[in-house]
């Protein structure tokens, strides 16, 4: 249905308990369903912050999230966590293997649904070098597997989750400009048209995205798609040449 995994934010206000000024202020934007909406700004500008209050990590002081149409706050945590998933900035892996870190919150999965998304994810490689494959140990915080390779069996993890929204926090920063390019590539299928908010520093990362929003201290300062924002963005600019 089109309505699958469609976010609005109407008004949101939030800020930490303590502190002056708010972190995100009176955002009002709406992700389409099936679209790809990029989020980008300078670090502290609020990113990871909005991407935590649509998972409800935070509730805002002022305004609505709806997600196709009921309010994240009326939602329970099981409906939450069945309709949104994230790769978050810093991705976390627990002692197991690497088949039981991309089975996390879906443990019905076959093999090969795990290998198909390290595929997507540009994985399959370096698992299939290591002895035990998919059964390799991986220690408590993931030490035994370099921070890019965390970060792609991270995005693994959440293709085998299968969301109806995926939101990925700086996730493909740090790999190269090529594979970033044939990760997202391949996405679109594996996502199987799923609602995409990917959080970007790299302009290169984002062009294609139907829709970019600029986030400076908290508010959104420019929308559009990359050529639009090129033309009416003077921030976008600035990042685009940075
Ligand atoms: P980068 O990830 O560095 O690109 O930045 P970001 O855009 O994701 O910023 P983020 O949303 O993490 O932070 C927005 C603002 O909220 C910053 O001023 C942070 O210092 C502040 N902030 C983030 N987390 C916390 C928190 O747990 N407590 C408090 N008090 N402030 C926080
Ligand atoms: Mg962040």
């Amino acid at each position: 249905t089109p309505e699958r995994g469609r976010i609005e934010f109407s008004g949101v206000t939030f800020g930490f308990p303590g502190a002056e000024t708010p972190v995100v202020k009176d955002a009002s934007f709406v992700v389409e369903p099936g679209k790809t909406t990029a989020i980008i700004g300078s670090t502290g500008a609020g990113k990871t912050v909005l991407l935590n209050l649509m998972l409800r990590l935070y509730d805002p002081q002022q305004g609505t999230i709806t997600i196709d149409g009921a309010p994240v706050s009326q939602l329970t945590r099981e409906q939450l966590a069945d309709a949104i998933g994230l790769v978050p900035q810093r991705p976390y892996l627990f002692a197991g293997t690497i088949a039981s870190n991309l089975r996390f919150g879906r443990s019905g999965a076959t093999e090969e649904e795990l290998w198909e998304a390290l595929r997507v994810a540009q994985g399959e490689d370096f698992v299939k070098a290591k002895e035990l494959g998919l059964d390799e140990p991986v220690s408590q915080g993931g030490t035994s597997v370099s921070g890019g390779q965390r970060q792609r069996l991270s995005i693994a993890r959440l293709l085998v989750a299968r969301p109806k929204v995926y939101l990925f926090d700086d996730s493909f920063s740090a790999l190269d400009v090529a594979t970033d390019a044939r990760l997202r590539a391949a996405l679109p299928e594996a996502t199987q048209g799923a609602t995409t908010i990917i959080v970007a520093q790299r302009v290169s990362t984002i062009t294609e995205a139907d829709q970019i929003l600029v986030i400076e201290a908290g508010e959104i300062v420019g929308r559009g798609t990359h050529d639009e924002l090129l033309a009416s963005s003077d921030v976008y600019q600035e990042i685009v040449r940075s």
